[in-house]
């Protein structure tokens, strides 16, 4: 039965069958939460990328629709955004229906086995029927690439004070800012990241957008790179600083993560939301995406983040918290956890006074996933080295830490579990962890030191 296999995602969407790799097109309109995600519909391998679509009214419950958009002449349909084009600036609106317009990058196969560099383009479909069916422009592609080979993924979004679209594009090893007034005509801004940031691997997939503390605005661009995340492999990386339409300058010149764990990747933010800004990553690493445990789907989007900036100690840093819209599928409470675990819950912990903690789930054969706190070191940890199968690659298992930022001596944990996943938020989401894992057996038991947990068990999505 769909949704009930063996490792199967319960509180995290999967499509149905195949392989997904980054969230895309992530759009808020009419109530609807739109999701459209690297589709291959095939095989559970990565393939001819398609965009696959889903939609939600509350985060949460997803409902798999049509292929959004197929391949066509000028190639694969890679990674992109998609924005509500309120004022037809496009001219795709007919009868007065507002067109969502999805912006992508083509990716040429022929092109990239001939040796050319000029195989990705930037190109444009539209829906005039709230996402549900969508028409490539026959003007495509709208960005020609200047002979960048990586020139891909591009998150465009409205700049009200200039009356222009900015859209941020991974160009390699930095970042390149068009803008047009039509999503048609891009002119180049300007250029960012040479000097700056990791270069362990090709930047991919960014996202630029305002964000307020303190009455402020900053801008964050978040900056997705593949390998040389801080666990190996793929990773999000992000910057603050200002954004002024045409040039984007940092407040300073530190490598920070937004997610400190193996399993969080391509992460970028839903358009129109508002002052509210929601990400959800790709809850995989391409080191190991292709050989993961499942065989009718592979891989999971990671659950839903509200992302908010937090002055500590004179830093700005971005910190991510899970959607409370997780509430909508809260079932049994219980104050504290230990012994049975649920399927699926959410763990949370107050601490008076930051020690030594650790949570450990197990199973009946002796596996156990291990997460904790270490204070000699200040560091929060995932440790998956006994979690079950991971033969399918050589550096899968491992123990993961991540840095802690907040400095009080209070601090709190929340987990998101699910059976093959577990993602942590310490100190209000200043650090964050996704990590998976595949037991032979469930881990249907807890054991906590340190902490007092209270529980939440969570209902399945799916039912
Ligand atoms: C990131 C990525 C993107 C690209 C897509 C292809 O995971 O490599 O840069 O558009 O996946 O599927």
């Amino acid at each position: 039965k769909n949704y009930s296999e063996q490792y199967r995602p319960q509180i995290h969407f999967s499509p149905k069958q195949h392989w997904t790799n980054d969230p895309n097109g992530m759009v808020y309109y009419n109530h609807t939460y739109h999701l459209f995600f690297q589709y291959y519909p095939k095989g559970s391998t990565w393939g001819p990328m398609h965009w696959g679509h889903a939609t939600s009214p509350d985060l949460i419950h997803w409902k798999e629709k049509l292929i959004a958009l197929y391949p066509d002449s000028l190639g694969y349909i890679f990674s992109g955004s998609a924005v509500v084009d309120s004022n037809n600036t496009s001219g795709f609106s007919k009868k007065g229906k507002i067109p969502l317009v999805a912006i992508f990058t083509h990716h040429d196969p022929k092109g990239e086995k001939e040796g050319t560099d000029k195989f990705q383009n930037q190109s444009l479909a539209y829906s005039l029927d709230n996402g549900n069916t969508w028409t490539k422009y026959k003007g495509n592609p709208v960005l020609r690439n200047p002979g960048i080979k990586d020139f891909r993924d591009p998150k465009v979004m409205w700049y009200a004070k200039e009356k222009k679209w900015v859209m941020t594009l991974a160009t390699k090893d930095h970042i390149t800012f068009y803008s047009a007034p039509d999503l048609k005509n891009w002119k180049q801004e300007s250029e960012f990241g040479l000097e700056i940031g990791a270069h362990g691997g090709v930047w991919e997939c960014p996202d630029l957008f305002p964000l307020k503390v303190d009455g402020k605005t900053h801008w964050v661009l978040i900056v997705n790179i593949n390998p040389g995340g801080p666990n190996g492999g793929s990773a999000t990386q992000y910057f603050v600083g200002q954004f002024d339409g045409n040039k984007f300058t940092p407040v300073d010149t530190k490598t920070r993560w937004l997610d400190y764990g193996p399993d969080e990747y391509a992460g970028i933010t839903w358009g129109n939301t508002g002052s509210r800004k929601i990400f959800l990553g790709w809850m995989s690493n391409w080191e190991y995406a292709n050989q993961v445990p499942t065989e009718k789907w592979r891989n999971a989007m990671t659950i839903p983040r509200d992302l908010v900036l937090r002055k500590v100690n004179g830093e700005l840093l971005l910190a991510s918290v899970p959607v409370v819209e997780l509430k909508n599928i809260a079932a049994n409470v219980q104050s504290t956890a230990s012994g049975k675990l649920p399927a699926q819950c959410m763990l949370k912990a107050n601490i008076a006074s930051l020690s030594d903690y650790s949570v450990t789930l197990s199973n009946s054969v002796g596996e156990e996933l291990v997460i904790g706190y270490d204070k000699k070191t200040n560091q929060y940890y995932i440790d998956r080295t006994k979690a079950g199968k991971a033969d399918f690659q050589k550096d899968f298992k491992g123990r993961f830490v991540a840095p802690r930022f907040a400095t009080t001596k209070t601090s709190d944990l929340t987990l998101v579990i699910d059976g093959t996943s577990v993602e942590l938020f310490a100190d209000k989401g200043l650090t964050t962890m996704t990590a998976i894992f595949f037991p032979n057996e469930p881990f249907d038991r807890i054991a906590v030191k340190g902490i007092a947990l209270k529980q939440t068990a969570f209902k399945s999505i799916w039912k």
